[in-house]
């Protein structure tokens, strides 16, 4: 397949008509000692996951259903990558979500954002063809899974979703690519630009070691992400919630948030039940 350079990061594209989930059958290969660069893709899910236990549903033909397989924990001598240490695997569903907006940028033409930790956001027209800026709505979502030493990344992007076929989302609005305006309907551009940037971010974040900052992706999360200096709710486990002004992203992922008494708290992706 045209998307399988060799030599590059991506080995393997496995494609399927139907599966129960692209990320059930990742963490499966990644057991049974699959290399990294697996891609998973496929047409239908019966039982495709979503953060926090819920469904990622998308009807066939509409969207992009993918999962990866990737190694950090392993050092790649050949292309003169490190290890990365675990700690800093969770930048992997961050860096992805900048991968998927930088996709939807460049290939539907619209203008993407990312509220932390790794949704992709894009504005919908207003209603009644009003003028002005419409509501933001979430277009794809992201879940890393980890197994056996890899790291699994599953994208769920609607594409050409009709309103009522969209997946259960958060709270937020749902929305596809085409409720949004996109010029383009078409999957396979979107598929190659987002395997193509996610291997470049994956390589130089390798690189670096697995440091965000030195291979620039804090830089670039920070430029996406629409929920910097916004008010937020985060809830986090146990019933608590901190409610404040998101600051920044740090080093590490995690949100900084400043509260009206003036403290700050900072949330890491994995302790996170909701962000309003
Ligand atoms: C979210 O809840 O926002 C994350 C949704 C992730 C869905 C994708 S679809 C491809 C991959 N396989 C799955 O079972 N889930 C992910």
């Amino acid at each position: 397949r045209a998307l399988i350079v060799p030599g590059g990061l991506w080995r393997r594209l496995d494609l399927r008509a139907e599966t129960e989930s692209t990320n059930a059958d990742a963490t499966g290969a990644a057991r049974d000692g699959e290399p990294e660069g697996l891609v998973v893709v496929a047409e239908w899910q019966d039982s495709g996951r979503g953060r926090l236990g819920r469904r990622w549903v998308s009807p066939p033909g509409a969207g992009l259903t993918l999962s990866v397989l990737l190694r950090p924990g392993d050092q790649a001598p050949q292309r003169s990558w490190p290890a990365v240490p675990r700690t800093r695997w969770g930048w992997l569903p961050l860096l992805t979500g900048v991968a998927v907006g930088e996709a939807v940028d460049r290939v539907a033409g619209l203008h993407a954002t990312l509220k932390w930790p790794n949704d992709v956001l894009v504005r919908q027209p207003q209603p009644g063809g009003a003028m002005g800026r419409g509501a933001e709505g979430k277009c794809a979502g992201v879940l890393a899974e980890v197994a056996a030493d890899a790291v699994v990344v599953g994208v769920g992007l609607n594409v050409t979703t009709r309103a009522d076929e969209l997946p259960p989302t958060d709270g937020l609005p749902a929305t596809s690519l085409r409720l949004a305006g996109s010029s383009s309907a078409d999957r396979d551009p979107l598929l190659r630009a987002l395997l193509r940037g996610l291997a470049g971010w994956y390589g130089r974040w390798r690189a670096a070691s697995g440091d965000a900052e030195e291979c620039g992706l804090l830089a670039a999360y920070r430029g996406a992400c629409a929920t910097i200096d916004r008010m937020v709710s985060v809830q986090v486990p146990g019933g608590g919630a901190v409610t404040g002004r998101a600051r920044t992203v740090d080093a590490d992922g995690q949100l900084v948030i400043r509260r009206e008494d003036g403290t700050e708290a900072r949330v890491s992706a994995g302790d996170v039940l909701h962000v309003r």
